[in-house]
C-alpha cells in the first residue's frame, strides 16, 4: 500500500480523536473543571460569559425564573452592542482589521475598528435622521456586502432592533417578512456578483416593497457601480449619499436594557408562516461572545472566518456578534466557493491566513466531491481549527475535512445549535473533549439535555428519540414576535417528573445518546426540510404549489441528497382539466421560486392522481419520503388508499 492508502485505511477505522496537543496547550478554555462549575454553580456560573463584555450597569440577577417559559437573563443590565463590538476595541485595537471583505471579483477591503467605528456611527447618524427611532425594527434585505454588518451594528448603536432576510429570498417572502414585524425601514443594495454575473437585487425589493403595507423608507448601498440594472429612484435614499452627509457625525450608543430586543431573525416552522424569533441584547451578545471564546477558540490576533451568510443565524452569531465582540478580525466572503476556481476558498484561507474555518457538512461534501488537489494546493498551515454547523455531518465527510483541510492537527467541532437557541448548544470543547465523528458531543457546560419518547420519558442510551433541552440557556430566544402563544405552543412542553413539573424546550430534532453521554442528532422530526444547510418548511412550499392554478392538492417531503443533504420533492394533484406537461411543471417549479427562493426550488415535481393518506386523512409523509429515496416502503395496510402508492412509485422511477 502507498503511504496516502495506508493513512487512509487508517482513518476509515479510527472512531475517535484527541485534540492536537500543540491546539490545547494554547486554548482559551482547557480546564475540565469547567463542566462542574457550571452544574455545581448554576445559573451563577452563566456571569463568565455577561463578564467578556462591557456593562454601563451590572445585572441584579443572573436568571429570572418567575414566569417561565419566559425567563430573563441578566436582569436589570444595562449595554450596548455596538459599544462591545466596536467602541470598546478603540483603544487597543483600533488600527487593527474587525472585518475582511472578499469580493467575488477578487477585490478586498478592510475595515479596522476605527473605520468600522467611523462607518457605524455615520450610517446610525443616518438612519436616525431617515426617522428611525428606538425600538422601530429595520429590514435588512442585503447580501454579503460589508454595507450589511455595518448597517446591523448602526441598528444596535441606536437601538433599532434589526430584520435581516436572506438576499437569496424572494420579493414575497421579504415582503411577508417585513408586514409580520411591522417593519417601515428598508437596507438593501442594488445588486451583487454570483459567478462573475452582476445581479439584479433591486428589482426584486421593489417588487416586495410593493406588497408592503406602511409607507417605507428605503436606503439603497451601490454595489455594481456601472453593472447595476436600473437607477436609485427619487423616493430611495442613496446609501452612500446618506453617510457622506454625515461625514464624521458621532451617535451616543443607546443604553439598551439586557432583555431588549437585539434583533429578529424569521425562520421556518411546520405551518406556512415564517416565526419571528427574538433575541435580546444582554443574553444574546453574552452567550454568541462566550460560545465564540469557549468553542471556536476565538482570540483577538486570530484572523477567523465563518463561510456562512450572515441572512442566517450562523452568520449573525458567528460572522458578526460573537467574533466582533471578542475584537477578532471577521472575514466576510461574497461569493461562491467554486468560483472562479475550486479552490477559492483555499485560495482565501493561505491569502488571509485564516486561523479557524466554519462552514457547514454540505460545502465540505462538495470539497470531497471535487477532490484534495485543490486544497493541496494551497497553503493551510494558518488553521488552527475547523468547525461545522448546519445538519449533521457523516464521518467520512468528517475525517476528509480533518484530513485534508486540518491536517490532522486542528480539532473539528460539530456543533448542533439553532436559529431559535442564538448559540451552539452541543458539541465538543475544542481542547476537552474527545471527537467523535458523527456525533456532536456533550452539550456544553450549563447546557442540559435529554432524549426521551414522546411522552416525555427519557430513552435507553444507543435508542432515538426526541432532543429536548432542560434548562434555560442565556442565547435562546425569548418569544416569537407578537405571538407569546405561538412560542408557547411551538417549543415548550411541561413536563410531569417526580421531583417537579418542568418547562423543556423541544427544537424538533430527533437524536440518540451514546454511553459515554454524546449525542448524535438525527435530523428534524417536523415538517421542516435541511436544503443544503438551509431550513425550510415543507407547508410554505404546498401553499406556493396550491397557488398555482390547475394544482388541486401538494405534499412536499424531503429526499436524500448526495450533495444537498436533503432535497425537496413535491408530489402534486392536478385539477381533471389541466395537463400534466413539464411546461407545467416549470410553472409548479417558478411558483416555488417567486414565493420563497431559489433554494426551496424541488429536485422534482411528481403529477399523481391521489395521495396515500392515512384513515383519517393524514397525507402519510413517511411513504412520500421512502419513494423519493427509492426506500423499502413496508406495511401500507393502513392507508385508505394502498393502491396508489405502486402509482407514484412508478411515476417516480
Ligand atoms: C440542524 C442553524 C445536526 C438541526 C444553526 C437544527 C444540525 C436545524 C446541526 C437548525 C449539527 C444544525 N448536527 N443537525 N451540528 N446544526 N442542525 O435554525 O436540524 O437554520 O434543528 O440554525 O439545523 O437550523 P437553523
Amino acid at each position: 500500500m502507498s503511504d496516502e492508502a495506508q493513512l487512509e485505511a487508517r482513518l476509515e477505522e479510527q472512531d475517535t480523536f484527541d485534540p492536537p496537543e500543540a491546539f490545547v496547550e494554547q486554548a482559551n478554555v482547557s480546564d475540565e473543571g469547567i463542566y462542574k462549575e457550571f452544574e455545581e454553580n448554576w445559573p451563577e456560573a452563566w456571569e463568565r460569559a455577561a463578564d467578556l463584555l462591557t456593562w454601563e450597569s451590572e445585572w441584579e440577577e443572573v436568571l429570572d425564573d418567575e414566569n417561565e417559559p419566559f425567563y430573563e437573563w441578566f436582569v436589570d443590565g444595562e449595554l450596548n452592542a455596538a459599544a462591545n463590538c466596536v467602541d470598546r476595541h478603540l483603544d487597543g485595537r483600533g488600527d487593527e482589521a474587525a472585518i475582511e471583505w472578499v469580493g467575488e471579483l477578487g477585490e478586498t477591503r478592510t475595515y479596522t475598528y476605527e473605520q468600522l467605528h467611523r462607518e457605524v456611527n455615520e450610517f446610525a447618524a443616518a438612519l436616525r435622521e431617515t426617522g428611525v427611532g428606538e425600538d422601530d425594527i429595520v429590514t435588512l434585505y442585503m447580501p454579503m456586502i460589508p454595507e450589511l454588518p455595518v448597517a446591523m451594528l448602526a441598528c444596535a448603536r441606536i437601538g433599532a432592533p434589526h430584520s435581516v432576510v436572506f438576499a437569496g429570498f424572494s420579493a414575497d417572502a421579504l415582503a411577508e417578512r417585513m408586514n409580520a414585524a411591522d417593519s417601515e425601514t428598508l437596507v438593501t443594495c442594488d445588486g451583487y456578483y454570483r459567478r462573475g454575473d452582476a445581479l439584479d437585487h433591486l428589482s426584486k425589493a421593489r417588487e416586495g416593497l410593493a406588497d408592503v403595507d406602511g409607507d417605507v423608507t428605503t436606503i439603497v448601498a451601490d454595489r455594481l457601480g456601472d453593472d447595476a440594472d436600473s437607477d436609485i429612484a427619487d423616493d430611495e435614499h442613496v446609501y452612500a449619499e446618506l453617510v457622506a452627509d454625515h461625514e464624521g457625525a458621532t451617535v451616543e450608543p443607546v443604553t439598551r436594557d439586557a432583555e431588549d430586543m437585539l434583533f429578529l431573525m424569521y425562520t421556518s416552522g411546520t405551518t406556512g408562516k415564517p416565526k419571528g424569533v427574538k433575541h435580546t441584547t444582554g443574553g444574546y451578545l453574552s452567550y454568541a461572545a462566550w460560545t465564540s471564546h469557549a468553542v471556536l477558540d476565538i482570540k483577538p490576533e486570530d484572523t477567523y472566518w465563518c463561510s456562512a451568510d450572515i441572512g442566517w443565524i450562523t452568520g449573525h452569531s458567528y460572522i458578526v456578534y460573537g467574533p466582533l465582540a471578542l475584537g477578532t478580525t471577521t472575514v466576510m466572503y461574497e461569493g461562491t466557493p467554486d468560483y472562479p476556481e475550486k479552490d477559492r476558498l483555499w485560495e482565501i484561507v493561505e491569502e488571509h491566513e485564516v486561523t479557524q474555518l466554519y462552514t457547514a457538512p454540505t460545502a465540505i461534501r462538495a470539497f470531497m466531491k471535487w477532490g484534495p488537489e485543490y486544497p493541496d494546493a494551497h497553503d493551510l498551515s494558518s488553521l488552527r481549527l475547523l468547525g461545522t454547523v448546519g445538519e449533521p455531518i457523516n464521518p467520512r465527510a468528517w475525517k476528509w475535512y480533518y484530513k485534508h483541510i486540518g491536517n490532522e492537527s486542528c480539532p473539528v467541532v460539530d456543533t448542533w445549535w439553532q436559529t431559535e437557541t442564538g448559540g451552539m448548544m452541543i458539541t465538543t470543547l475544542p481542547a476537552l473533549g474527545t471527537m467523535k465523528p458523527g456525533s456532536a458531543g456533550p452539550p456544553l457546560p450549563g447546557v442540559s439535555a435529554d432524549i426521551v419518547d414522546a411522552g416525555g420519558d427519557p430513552v435507553e442510551a444507543g435508542k432515538a428519540g426526541y432532543l429536548v433541552v432542560n434548562k434555560p440557556w442565556p442565547g435562546m430566544l425569548r418569544t416569537l414576535y407578537d405571538n407569546d402563544e405561538r412560542f408557547i405552543d411551538e417549543y415548550w412542553r411541561e413536563y410531569s417528573l417526580p421531583e417537579r413539573d418542568q418547562w423543556v424546550y423541544c427544537p424538533e430534532d430527533g437524536a440518540k445518546l451514546d454511553d459515554d453521554g454524546y449525542i448524535t442528532v438525527l435530523g428534524r422530526v417536523d415538517d421542516v426540510l435541511n436544503v443544503s444547510g438551509h431550513r425550510l418548511g415543507t407547508m410554505e412550499i404546498e401553499s406556493a404549489i396550491v397557488g398555482v392554478e390547475g394544482v388541486a392538492e401538494a405534499a412536499v417531503v424531503g429526499g436524500d441528497h448526495e450533495m444537498k443533504g436533503e432535497a425537496v420533492y413535491a408530489y402534486a394533484i392536478t385539477e381533471d382539466e389541466q395537463d400534466e406537461t413539464d411546461a407545467f411543471r416549470e410553472e409548479i417549479i417558478a411558483a416555488v421560486e417567486d414565493a420563497i427562493g431559489p433554494i426551496a426550488r424541488p429536485e422534482a415535481v411528481v403529477f399523481t392522481p391521489e395521495l396515500p393518506k392515512t384513515r383519517s386523512g393524514k397525507i402519510m409523509r413517511r411513504l412520500l419520503e421512502d419513494i423519493a429515496n427509492g426506500d423499502d416502503i413496508g406495511n401500507t395496510s393502513t392507508l385508505r388508499n394502498p393502491d396508489v402508492v405502486d402509482d407514484i412509485q412508478e411515476k417516480v422511477e
